[in-house]
């Protein structure tokens, strides 16, 4: 096991109408490859903001992210936009998936924005998509899927790169739960397969429960890990 992410002393303030609102308070903790992690807390108690810097689309306030043993520097440097590309990868509520474009291409994106020869990238996509169970639906447009079958794909997707990190926020919000539990799964069963860290913003109980480890966050401060 290696350390993929970690968080050293992480303050996240906005400033807001002449005021500044402290939204992450002195956040530690460090993640595991292989290991899934849920993040749990009321709303507005500052996942997103945690998901946000740790794919480091925002930079804190203060305090250090090591990301597969670099340092976060800017979120505009080119640095960190390649640690991103190659060591990241995202799912979200809603699926974000192109809706011009097949299961197979979408999956393959990723693979192609990289310069990865098309017909490697299209193996590669096809053979996750097999993992996902969506190997049949190869051509079908995302609006000609189900809600679950979507969320798949939207996982193939942030899979295929074969990333150090998966951060997923409310991956399953949509879903009934038994739909939940099936994408949940799936997610935690390749999780393990390619020795990904991944960490799971939810309001799902079931679902925090069958993680590795619960990471709870009340107001910004984590109260247990
Ligand atoms: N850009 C911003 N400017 C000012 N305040 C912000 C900004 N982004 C988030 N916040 C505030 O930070 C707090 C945490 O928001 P965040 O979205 O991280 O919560 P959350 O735990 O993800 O909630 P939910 O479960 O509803 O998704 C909220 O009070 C929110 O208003
Ligand atoms: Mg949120």
């Amino acid at each position: 096991m290696s350390t993929v992410l970690k968080f050293i002393n992480i303050c996240k303030n906005f400033h807001q109408a002449g005021h500044v609102v402290e939204v992450l308070k002195d956040i530690n903790f460090s993640l595991e490859s292989s290991q899934i992690v849920a993040l749990t807390g009321q709303s507005g108690s500052g996942k997103t903001t945690l998901l946000q810097l740790a794919g480091l689309l925002d930079d804190p306030s203060s305090g250090e992210i090591i990301i597969n043993n670099h340092s976060q520097t800017s979120s505009n440097d080119k640095i960190n936009t390649d640690l991103r590309k190659k060591n990241i990868g995202f799912i979200y509520q809603f699926h974000h998936l192109l809706p011009e474009f097949s299961v197979l291409e979408n999956v393959a994106m990723p693979l192609l924005i990289q310069g990865i020869d098309p017909k490697q990238a299209f193996k590669q996509s096809q053979e996750i998509l097999d993992e996902v169970e969506l190997g049949n639906q190869l051509n079908y447009k995302p609006a000609q899927l189900s809600g679950g079958q979507q969320q798949r794909t939207a996982i193939a997707r942030a899979i295929v790169t074969k990333p150090k990190l998966i951060l997923a926020d409310e991956p399953t919000g949509n879903l009934d739960n038994e739909l939940a539990r099936k994408v949940f799964d799936i997610l935690s069963n390749l999780t393990k397969k390619y020795q990904i860290a991944c960490l799971i913003a939810t309001h799902n109980l079931e679902l925090a429960e069958n993680c590795d480890r619960k990471i709870i966050i009340r107001s910004g401060r984590i109260i247990s890990s």
